[in-house]
């Protein structure tokens, strides 16, 4: 595709009423990334070499999010919501500018593959002057229906502007289309707003089209790639086939998931082939799994590098900043944050282990908290390698433990431990032969005074 060059303008502007929202429409997530982000990644995949973001007025966040995925893209404002012609029509001033494909796309459908987009260049390229991705719906209300026949694509129907034979059509539109770049702005520019809902609608520019004797074609694609969200609940049914699809590629990708439907992924979530995840995890933003780690059921990762060889959990938390090297294990209720663990290194129950640095082949023993936090800094625990933290410990940060130091169970360790050193931060056993008989017969006696009085 690179011989050709292209202009993709991305609609966002709308408001969106019906999710009831502040948040403009195209901000709200799937796979913890804003619907028209992934609309920009499929764009990148799909070669397009300038693209154009359509703004509200106020959508300081959505301008935000675009420069920083694409900071190569223009944001242009429509300062009215006048519709998708209109819209489109607010980048004139990239529009003017001659490019061979001028795709126009919604940023309120998310799931849109870069093939799919390609499959529409490729109907241009083939010699079509407008192209309109459609599909097929048991469901179709709300969406534009494609008026064919025999194959050739007639007009695109508004739900609102339809008869009720028209209505019936199931073949509808995605809003994805495709224009020839020398007759994009002048079709845009002749549809006017004569409907039910006196918008300039984009999709007339199939008729006018056709008017003027020129080529227009639908390309078919899925009915779960080409969904437009305008409800929170088609925002749901989304994330479920966005799940669906990134569970899938894991699976085809080679990972093991237990229970696939249970495992909830991030839209960046990198699972290497060959780690087996098992039910219920959430992979929220930022994690990397290499192959052969495995991740027991119940945990939550986020912003954290798990290498070959580790098993996180059951009942993990990763937080951000974790990086576990080859063969560590971090087992049930314990939180890790900010904190990289050594190849091999353990600690298998019930610990807090923040703002640390924890060495190779060292065991945290269960219980341990790192007091990474004094109310207004936070402060860092290193502790060396083949090092053994005994149960129940308190490591008050900021504090170091050299190469194999040894804490003892219950310590609260405020001093330095050198490498090879044993610590006792706790207070002495003191046991007294015989004082237990001693004291339970003075106990059970005032019982028996007591209830006696009572009698
Ligand atoms: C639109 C299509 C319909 C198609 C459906 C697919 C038109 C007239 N209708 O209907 O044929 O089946 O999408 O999901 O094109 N937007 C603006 N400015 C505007 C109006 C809309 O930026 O003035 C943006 C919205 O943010 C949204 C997209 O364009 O991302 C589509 O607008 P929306 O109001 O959701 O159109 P639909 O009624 O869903
Ligand atoms: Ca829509």
């Amino acid at each position: 595709m690179s011989d050709r060059t292209c202009l993709s303008i991305v609609l966002a502007a709308g408001l969106g009423t019906r999710m009831k929202s502040d948040l403009p429409k195209v901000l709200h997530e799937i796979g913890g990334l804003a619907m028209v982000g992934h609309v920009l990644k499929a764009l990148s995949g799909a070669g397009s070499d300038r693209v154009s973001v359509v703004t509200g007025p106020e959508m300081p966040a959505l301008a935000d999010l675009v420069a920083g995925m694409m900071p190569s893209a223009l944001c242009h404002v429509q300062e009215e919501r006048l519709g998708t012609a209109h819209a489109a029509l607010a980048a004139r001033e990239a529009l003017v500018q001659p490019a061979d494909d001028v795709l126009v796309l919604f940023g309120d459908t998310p799931l849109v593959t870069a093939e799919t987009v390609l499959k529409v260049r490729d109907a241009l390229r083939e010699g079509s002057d407008l192209v309109v991705l459609g599909f097929e719906t048991q469901d179709p209300f709300g969406y534009g229906r494609l008026l064919t026949d025999n194959g050739k694509l007639l007009a695109i129907r508004e739900e609102k502007d339809a008869s009720d034979e028209e209505r019936k059509v199931m073949f509808c539109n995605s809003g994805i289309m495709g224009f020839a770049g020398k007759h994009a702005l002048s079709l845009m520019e002749e549809i006017g707003n004569s409907n039910v809902k006196g918008e300039y609608y984009l999709t007339d520019a199939v008729e006018i089209a056709n008017r003027r004797g020129l080529k227009v074609s639908a390309v078919a694609g899925s009915e779960v790639e080409t969904q437009g969200i305008n409800t929170r609940a088609q925002l749901a049914a989304c994330e479920q086939d966005f799940q669906d699809r990134m569970r899938r590629a894991a699976m085809d990708d080679g990972c093991t998931l237990l229970a696939p439907h249970t495992v909830f992924f991030s839209h960046d979530t990198v699972l290497e082939p060959g780690v087996t995840v098992e039910q219920n995890v959430v992979f929220a933003g930022g994690v990397h799994v290499a192959s052969g780690a495995t991740i027991r059921a119940f945990s939550h990762l986020e912003g954290a590098a798990v290498a070959s060889g580790c098993v996180v959990g059951p009942y993990a938390r990763l937080r951000p900043g974790t990086v576990l090297e080859h063969g560590a294990k971090i087992g049930n209720f314990v939180e890790t944050k900010n904190v990289t663990f050594g190849a091999g290194a353990k600690a298998n129950h019930l610990s807090y282990v923040g703002d640390a640095s924890v060495g190779s082949k060292s065991n945290i023993g269960a219980g341990t908290i790192t007091c990474n936090y004094d109310g207004f800094l936070k402060h860092r625990t290193d502790i060396g390698s083949g090092s053994f933290v005994g149960s129940n410990s308190t490591l008050v940060a900021p504090v170091q433990l050299g190469d194999g130091a040894f804490v003892s169970a219950g310590s609260v360790i405020t001093q330095d431990v050198p490498a090879d050193a044993l610590a006792f931060g706790r207070a002495r056993q003191d046991t007294k032969e015989g004082r237990a008989k001693a004291l339970k017969e003075k106990l059970k006696a005032a019982k028996d005074a007591k209830s006696g009085s009572a009698a």
